[in-house]
């Protein structure tokens, strides 16, 4: 198995890379990434390579040379970056989707392509989110998304490419911080609490949106990947969950270990509009049933490893 990880500089390629090295070998996983400070930086623990998923030459170029038969399509502008520039959103969302569906069409590669709880909008049930149910998101980000569902689903029945993908709610994650992504909020105030003793949360006080503790998230992308394909009635893309809470529940836990944490809230205008548009809490029953999904972190153990990691 030779697995390609496109824009691995992120918040969750950073810590798929040596996920990835430990079930299939380091030789076996290449990272690909824009940036060049990123590509220094992976280089140091993984093999990598300057990559713009956007130029599909290059993109070949690099499937070609690597073998690959498997990719991790993690490129993507979030949910509150999207809302700046939406256009830029579009093409660079869809642009790296699209490419990685006709190179993996033409190499034969499986395609993983996280999608989002973004998919979900106001016109969604919010509690017990269903795994097929309205999907009219309000988000730029949302619209790609739902877009990459459909087309990654049309690949695989038309064209007969291995998608598959879930819809990751908010990652929380110790290692590479995430970027302008709505959820956000749960990750900074770890930091911020540990540097200073106080956090201002850009989302209402009351809002729920669900979670997941990145040892999960990683699980979720390799066990979906490698389970038997006969046991899938879905493709693209599960519900994935294992925690929904609200700030203040997510702060209370936190004052639990450190009292003297404050904090205030000052509703970002974009943010808020978001996280309301969300569920509150994702029915993953399909994931659990399909592939076996059993997430092992709750919001307290998720709270206590993160204040442990970070300090
Ligand atoms: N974490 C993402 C965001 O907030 C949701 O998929 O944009």
């Amino acid at each position: 198995m030779n697995i390609l990880v496109v824009g691995a500089g992120g918040q969750i390629g950073t810590e798929l890379i040596p996920h990835l090295q430990s079930l299939y070998g380091e030789d076996n996983v290449i990272a690909a990434d824009l940036k060049k400070e990123n590509v220094d930086r992976l280089q140091e623990f993984s093999r990598a390579v300057e990559l713009d998923a956007l130029d599909v030459k290059n993109y070949r170029e690099v499937v070609e040379k690597f073998r690959i038969n498997r990719i991790y399509n993690l490129v993507a502008l979030l949910s509150a970056t999207g809302e700046k520039n939406p256009m830029l959103a579009w093409d660079i969302n869809m642009g790296a989707l699209i490419n990685s569906l006709e190179l993996s069409r033409s190499y034969n590669c499986s395609l993983f392509t996280p999608s989002s709880i973004g998919v979900f909008g106001h016109s969604t049930p919010h509690a017990g989110t269903p795994q097929d149910t309205v999907m009219r998101p309000n988000t730029i980000y949302g619209v790609c998304k739902v877009s990459g569902e459909l087309l990654s689903d049309y690949y695989f029945s038309r064209f007969g490419v291995d998608t598959r993908s879930v819809r990751f709610p908010g990652i929380i994650s110790s290692g590479a911080l995430p970027g302008g992504g709505t959820t956000d909020y749960a990750v900074e105030v770890f930091y911020e609490i540990l540097q200073k003793g106080k956090y201002t949360c850009p989302i209402p006080e009351n809002t729920y949106m669900d979670m997941l503790y990145m040892p999960d998230a990683l699980r979720a992308c390799t066990d979906l990947m490698d389970c038997d394909p006969a046991l899938l009635v879905h493709r693209n893309s599960f519900n994935v969950t294992a925690m929904s809470f609200s700030p203040k529940e997510l702060f209370t836990e936190i004052q639990k270990h450190i009292p003297s944490a404050e904090f205030t809230f000052e509703p970002d205008p974009v943010k808020s509009e978001i996280s309301a548009s969300w569920p509150d809490s994702m029915d993953d029953s399909c994931a659990r049933e399909e592939w076996g999904r059993n997430p092992e972190w709750n919001l307290a153990s998720m709270t206590k490893d993160m204040l442990s990691e970070i300090s």
